[in-house]
């Protein structure tokens, strides 16, 4: 582990996590402005053993910035320029089909992007230059086969795949919005991984993502959607996810 250096990003309600000690709040600038993170460690035993680790609030420390202002291409220039070498980020998502419930944890193979108003690249013509990603496997497969024995010894039912739809937000989707997601090829929905998981392959980090459902898509629950309910389900679940992150360290640890 010692030439490697992890990034959690964290989504809606995980804003910090226990079993880690968080250094003092740190900044740092970037062509593209600048960002706010935790340098952290996760304890590993007794004698004082521990994995070092970044954390990056997606939306601030506090919620501020919702997924249409998150200064995306900031945030992972800003996690390379700190030397990450693996990125693991969780994300709350809506659920677009009925088998797949509230509180499941999903690990994302694919996406969907249909966001509008974003700069989803770095490579735009200027110093960086003009490049085409492949994209065809978004998600990096090492890390996410870690996550998948993790959630083994911790116990926890982790979905094999799953395919994020990403809508611009900040608005939750139509009725006929969530129909279409679905039937376009859709298992969850979300505002956030893209552009956050094209730039990350751009600059060659390793990433993946695990989602948690906290709600159904809009019109496949009888009640309209909230916020609150999306914040409280996050609330409610966030154990397991920090169950399964604490074990995937040790998987880590014990890998190398
Ligand atoms: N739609 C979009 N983003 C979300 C949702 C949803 O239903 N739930 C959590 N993030």
């Amino acid at each position: 582990m010692n030439d490697q250096l992890i990034a959690i990003i964290g989504g809606t309600g995980v804003y910090q996590m226990p079993g880690v000690v968080s250094d003092a709040k740190d900044s740092i600038d970037t062509p593209y402005g600048e960002i706010e993170f935790s340098r952290a460690r996760f304890i590993v035993n007794d004698r004082g053993a521990s994995l070092p680790l970044i954390f990056l609030p997606r939306h601030g420390y506090h919620h501020s910035i919702p997924p249409h202002r998150i200064n995306f291409r900031a945030n992972l220039y800003g996690l390379k320029q700190l030397g990450v070498t693996h990125i693991l980020a969780t994300a709350a998502v809506g659920s677009l089909r009925k088998e797949i419930a509230p509180a499941d944890l999903v690990l994302l193979d694919q996406f969907i992007d249909f966001t509008r108003c974003r700069c989803s690249t770095f490579f735009d013509g200027g110093d960086m230059g003009v490049e085409h990603t492949d994209m065809t496997d978004p998600y990096d497969s090492n890390l996410r086969q870690s996550l998948l024995e993790a959630a083994k010894r911790a116990d926890l039912f982790l979905r094999d795949g799953g395919t994020y739809a990403c809508t611009e937000g900040p608005r939750f989707e139509s009725r006929a919005e969530v129909k279409m997601l679905a039937q376009l090829g859709g298992d969850v929905v979300g505002m956030t991984n893209v552009p956050e998981v094209v730039l990350a392959r751009e600059l060659g980090i390793p990433y993946a993502v695990v989602a948690l459902v906290t709600n159904y898509g809009a019109g496949l629950s009888d009640q309209p959607l909230t916020h609150a309910e999306v914040t409280q389900a996050m609330d409610w679940n966030k154990e397991r996810l920090q169950q399964l992150l604490q074990a995937w360290f040790y998987v880590l640890m014990n890998d190398h």
